[in-house]
């Protein structure tokens, strides 16, 4: 007995806006906080991608986190990780590095390259309260380690994290339970990729064109899809005329006030001036 397929819709699209970060890094904000709380637990997803060495080169110099996880995933280029607790590591093309920043670190993501192309993502994962102080700890998978699936011919998926049709990603026991795919469609084919309803979903087409939904209405490279939260839903249908790369994320909503310092994500107010106090100390 087949299930009868119930797909998510587009519920809005939103231009990317090209901003500036870290030491003067070009890039392009794609999940602003303005749809913090729609995309609850997701904070934010910043695209940077140049062939320009000046757009990248600054890097990320030391800075603080506190109250969430950051999402590194590199498609081209390599980058250098540190933080004050000594951890270290380099990000090639295809790494992921899942950092849960909790009760506080300090780091640097510094480009380890002169020239060539640099591209990739870095989403923000909110922690609920209970969550928030715990301890920082990485996770990083090379992308050799990542799961692969290709569900029909011309449709192909990395699964980053979260379980699809019975693959189990390379990050697990995320407290949102999110599903991080990285999906690669050929001109011509669609599938239905399984989400669960309860949670908030998005997608960021990065390359060609994506039809959304039994509606297809279309996405174009550099926008981001807000998917629609129908209660009965099985998960989102996608399909693309002439090609599409896209990253599709799900998560667990939280449900808690979201108080943002820059750096800093936590409930309250007074949690975000405990923050400051604390990283002036000295103390994460
Ligand atoms: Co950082």
């Amino acid at each position: 007995m087949t299930q009868t397929f119930i797909s998510r819709e587009l519920e809005t699209s939103v231009d990317g806006i090209a901003v500036s970060d870290g030491a003067g890094v070009k890039l392009k904000r794609v999940l602003s906080s303005s749809l913090q709380k729609r995309l609850d637990p997701f904070l934010m997803l910043d695209e940077f991608g140049s062939d320009s060495p000046d757009d990248y080169l600054a890097g990320f110099p030391d800075h603080p986190h506190r109250g969430f996880e950051t999402v590194t995933y590199m498609l081209e280029g390599r980058m250098r990780h540190r933080d004050n607790a000594g951890n270290e590591g380099l990000l090639n093309a295809g790494d992921i590095q899942w950092m849960t920043a909790g009760s506080g670190l300090v780091h640097s993501e510094m480009p380890e390259q002169q020239h060539g192309r640099m591209q990739g993502f870095q989403l923000w994962v909110n922690l609920a309260a209970k969550d928030k102080m715990i301890a920082p700890c990485y996770r990083g998978i090379p992308a050799a380690e990542i799961p692969q699936l290709s569900p029909v011919s011309g449709v192909q998926v990395k699964i980053i994290a979260g379980t699809l049709e019975g693959v189990t990603g390379a990050i697990q026991g995320i407290r949102t339970e999110p599903v991080y795919l990285d999906i690669e469609l050929a001109a011509g084919c669609a599938h239905d990729f399984s989400i669960d309803s309860s949670h908030n979903a998005f997608i960021y087409v990065y390359h060609g064109e994506l039809m959304v939904g039994e509606q297809a209405k279309s996405v174009s490279a550099g926008q981001l899809a807000v998917l629609s939260n129908p209660s009965l839903s099985n998960g989102v249908h996608l399909g693309s005329s002439h090609g599409a790369r896209l990253l599709l994320i799900a998560g667990q909503p939280i449900g808690e006030p979201i108080v943002q310092w820059g750096p800093f994500v936590m409930n309250t107010r007074e949690e975000i001036e405990q923050a400051f106090a604390d990283f002036r100390r000295g103390q994460f």
